[in-house]
């Protein structure tokens, strides 16, 4: 995809955002594997409620966008004061993965982490009751993420795996 581009979202964004991730992934498919009926990027109004600025969300966390042709196609949230969860949210468009797509937006950030002066970059998926894990952990193992084989208990059935990747 060489006319990809990755840049700061701005709240103009919001509605293709929401798009992608509608687009994305099904509410049942993510049964069992995070906290239910908890997530703002699933309508525009939740999702403007909690932006700030620019392309700040009210916690802090900072969206860039993968645009391609003026369409946008993917997004990445970025929470830099967070120890264990810096890559708070990452989806492709279904329609544009397997493409490249997540890879860019990662390694946008990994630089973007590594200009700030960070070493390290940290995220997590998590794994059902069955201890199955969500479908991008493999994504994240090949974006050479390091599993040390912590297993987070929560309060629903399904388990955090943290993930780490050394940025030197
Ligand atoms: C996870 C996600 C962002 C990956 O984006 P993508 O654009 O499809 O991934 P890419 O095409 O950049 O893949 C990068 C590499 O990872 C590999 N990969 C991608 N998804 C994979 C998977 N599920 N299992 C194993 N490898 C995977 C690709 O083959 C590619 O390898 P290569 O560079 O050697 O060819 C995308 O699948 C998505 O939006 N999923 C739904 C949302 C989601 O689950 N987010 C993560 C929450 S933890």
């Amino acid at each position: 995809m060489t006319s990809l581009v990755i840049r700061p979202a701005s709240v103009r964004d919001v509605p293709s955002i929401v798009e992608v991730r509608l687009g994305a992934l099904t509410e049942n498919e993510v049964s069992g594997f995070s906290v239910p009926g908890d997530n703002p990027y699933l309508s525009v109004e939740s999702l403007l409620e909690i932006w700030d600025s620019q392309n700040l969300l009210n916690d802090g966390c900072e969206v860039f966008v993968a645009e391609l042709e003026g369409r946008v196609i993917g997004f990445i949230v970025y929470n830099m004061k967070s120890v264990d969860d810096n890559i708070d949210n990452i989806v492709a468009a279904k329609e544009e993965q397997g493409k490249g797509v997540g890879r860019a937006l990662v390694e946008y950030l990994e630089k973007l982490a590594k200009s700030r002066g960070f070493s390290v970059i940290t995220t997590d998926t998590t794994e059902n009751a069955e201890g199955v894990p969500w479908k991008a952990y493999g994504f994240w193992r090949k974006m050479s993420f390091e599993d040390k084989g912590v297993r987070l208990s929560t309060e629903y059935d399904f388990k955090v795996i943290p993930l780490t990747k050394n940025l030197n």
